[in-house]
């Protein structure tokens, strides 16, 4: 190799190390800026198999959305269930579903159609499943407060303020 050669040889070597290096360091802090997706559930496979297969008999994604999969035709403000777990518990939600008339218990905004249905007309055993698997939907502490701003927003239509 001549001296030339040499010299850029060793100058595209450097370049290309060097970019190597700032993706690298740029790669570990996305890394801790993004913290990943908050939620999760803590049901054990079999109780998630079963209450899904309730949760898509009963069409509950038409007005709700869960593991970001809804109803794309039909835009019903109804609060979004991923973390739900979080902010109320299996009894409540046993009590909810149980309910000949829910809004008694959840006071509604929205007209008669686009409110939570009552499903006091399922098996005991089903309302009990839903009740169990909407308690496991957990969400992460640190968006703990974003996810119970937006249920209440949704709720009541208006800004909420801690
Ligand atoms: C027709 C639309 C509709 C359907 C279908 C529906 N929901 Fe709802 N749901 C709502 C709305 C709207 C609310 C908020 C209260 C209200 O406005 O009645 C709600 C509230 C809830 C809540 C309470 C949320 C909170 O903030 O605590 C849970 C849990 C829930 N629904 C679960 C379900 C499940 C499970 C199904 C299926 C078995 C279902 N919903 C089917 C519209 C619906």
């Amino acid at each position: 190799m001549k001296q030339g050669e040499k010299i850029v040889f060793l100058v595209i070597t450097i370049v290309v190390i060097g970019f190597m290096g700032r993706n690298l360091w740029r790669l570990n802090t996305i890394q801790e800026v993004d913290k990943g997706i908050p939620y999760y559930s803590t049901a054990p496979a079999t109780l998630e198999r079963a209450a899904m297969d309730v949760y898509r008999e009963q069409n509950c994604k038409s007005c709700h959305s869960l593991w970001t999969v809804r109803d794309l035709m039909k835009a019903v403000p109804a609060p979004i269930l991923d973390g739900i777990g979080s902010l109320r518990s299996e009894e409540w939600f046993y009590q909810y579903f149980s309910a000949t008339n829910p809004q008694a218990i959840l006071p509604s905004r929205l007209k008669k159609e686009y409110q939570m249905r009552s499903y006091a007309h399922l098996p005991e055993s089903e309302r009990r499943l839903l009740a169990r698997y909407m308690a496991s939907l957990k969400v992460q502490d640190w968006y703990l407060e974003e996810t119970r701003k937006a249920e209440r927003e949704v709720l009541t239509g208006q800004e909420y303020r801690p």
